[in-house]
């Protein structure tokens, strides 16, 4: 029993083994850059508008509390990841304060979140490019542009295989390399929103905010499952905001982890919220709800109802160019929370070896392979949802962390002290418990499943394995 609870000793970049070490690049621009590229992505161009339909407008009060359910979480992030400097993310925290079976579940429910966020999107990608291509004449047979349909037709998703291929390619070359196309894409991705805003906010007509919340405030399940209500659209549009914890795998890549890793973390969430909910309000303000709601592409068809379809062109384009920053934060996270579980001796040490560049070229292109599977064969709503419940999984672990360590070690070195911690992680867990409430029943059994697998291989394979030191 006490085996399952034993603590890892974390061993920073620095004290790694020269063949495992990473080489240190990054500073607190690229890390915002980073952050901000895996948090604006699917959720805000397309889960807008599958929350307008779950909530009314109230799904602007649904951006908000997602925003500080991610906030609470994010400075949580940002005093353990300053704490422990080591790639890993939640479970490399979880390993060194809660034991080695809760960070094996959390390292699992990371797989699933990272893996499901790379799919998903690479798969709303994948229906802008091939928009785009049919635009320019480029038509791909229909089998190869989806998965296989629920109505039962057989398909592979070609263009998402495609994208991931490109991604993994890149992130093989380097991280620098990697992280300064990132910054372009990401200016890119700021330019497109605030071209939709400047567009569709002269439009607001507050008419279009009656009836404000047609479901209510809650969350409550339709005849179909989902969940509708203000808190039933958080539940979802709680995807649009992750991907500042991808900030924390790159601690031993990062020059001054300590300063540039707080910075990075609540930089880059400050700034999401802020432009989401301006976002939001243009898009809920300026178009009935009613009318986007069920669309793919909602911020597009705005612009087309305000007779703009010039522009909703050049927004869809821009989209399917910037929307690959997501895949690059979220596919550098995963491989790198695949090398430290590697390490750990976990998963095949092989794994773990890093290229001459500096770089877990292997783990990556392992990883790429496995997110593609998926990507190619699954359709984005399930992929999407599944992501958000290994994500609360792992913020919940990370504010645990936060509050067991206060209690352990109140005066171990905090570089990064948060504020008001008794208050602000006990919100971070309640508000994550409430929001995997407010999931679809049908999501929180895979959930469950996929843990349950987990400790299947645990148990078979990783616990006498576990290379840690205690
Ligand atoms: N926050 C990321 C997105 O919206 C996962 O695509």
């Amino acid at each position: 029993m006490a085996s399952l609870l034993r603590r890892k000793i974390i061993k920073t970049g620095a004290e790694q083994p020269a063949e495992h070490q990473l080489a240190r690049t990054l500073s607190w621009p690229h890390l915002v850059a980073l952050g901000v590229g895996a948090i604006v992505g699917t959720g805000i161009l397309t889960l807008i508008g599958v929350a307008s339909d779950r909530a009314g407008p109230a799904v602007l009060l649904s951006f908000v509390v997602a925003g500080a359910i991610c906030a609470c979480a994010a400075l949580c992030y940002a005093e353990m990841a300053t704490m422990i400097p080591a790639s890993g993310s939640a479970y490399t925290y979880s390993y060194a304060v809660l034991g080695e079976i809760i960070a094996w579940v959390v390292g699992w429910s990371l797989i699933l979140e990272y893996s499901l966020v790379v799919s998903a999107v690479a798969v709303g990608w994948s229906s802008y490019a091939v928009r785009f291509l049919a635009g320019v004449g480029i038509v791909l047979p229909d089998v190869l542009t989806h998965g296989p349909s629920a109505a039962g037709s057989f398909g592979i998703n070609l263009p998402a295989v495609f994208i991931i291929a490109v991604v993994a390619g890149l992130l093989s070359l380097g991280t620098r390399e990697s992280a300064r196309i990132n910054s372009a894409l990401v200016i890119l991705k700021i330019v497109t929103l605030t071209l939709f805003v400047i567009v569709a906010l002269p439009h607001f007509d507050a008419a279009n905010l009656t009836p404000f919340a047609p479901y209510g405030y809650g969350s409550v399940a339709g005849a179909d499952g989902v969940k509708y209500g203000m808190m039933g659209a958080a539940a979802i549009i709680f995807f649009a905001f992750y991907g500042f914890d991808a900030i924390s795998t790159a601690a031993e890549e990062t020059k001054n982890p300590e300063r540039d890793l707080a910075i990075g973390i609540v930089g880059s969430m400050v700034a999401c919220t802020i432009i989401y909910i301006v976002v939001a309000l243009a898009a809920v303000g300026a178009v009935h709800y009613s009318v986007f709601g069920k669309s793919a592409e909602p911020l597009a068809l705005i612009l087309v109802q305000l007779r703009q379809p010039g522009i909703a062109t050049v927004i869809a384009a821009a989209a399917a160019i910037a929307l690959p920053t997501v895949l690059l934060g979220f596919l550098y996270g995963q491989s790198r929370i695949f090398l430290v579980m590697a390490r750990d001796g976990f998963l095949p040490p092989a794994l773990a070896r890093v290229s001459k560049r500096g770089t877990p070229a292997r783990v990556t292109m392992v990883t790429a392979l496995f997110v593609a599977v998926i990507a190619a064969l699954m359709p984005i709503d399930v992929i999407a949802s599944l992501a958000n419940a290994g994500t609360l999984c792992a913020f919940v672990a990370v504010a645990a962390c936060v509050l067991v360590l206060r209690r352990r070690s109140p005066d171990a070195r905090r570089p990064f002290r948060m504020p008001l911690a008794w208050i602000i992680a006990p919100l971070a867990i309640l508000g994550c418990v409430y929001l995997f409430t407010s999931l679809q029943v049908v999501t929180q059994l895979s959930f469950l499943g996929w843990n349950a697998l987990g400790l299947v291989v645990y148990f078979v394979y990783g616990r006498a394995r576990a290379t840690m030191v205690v």
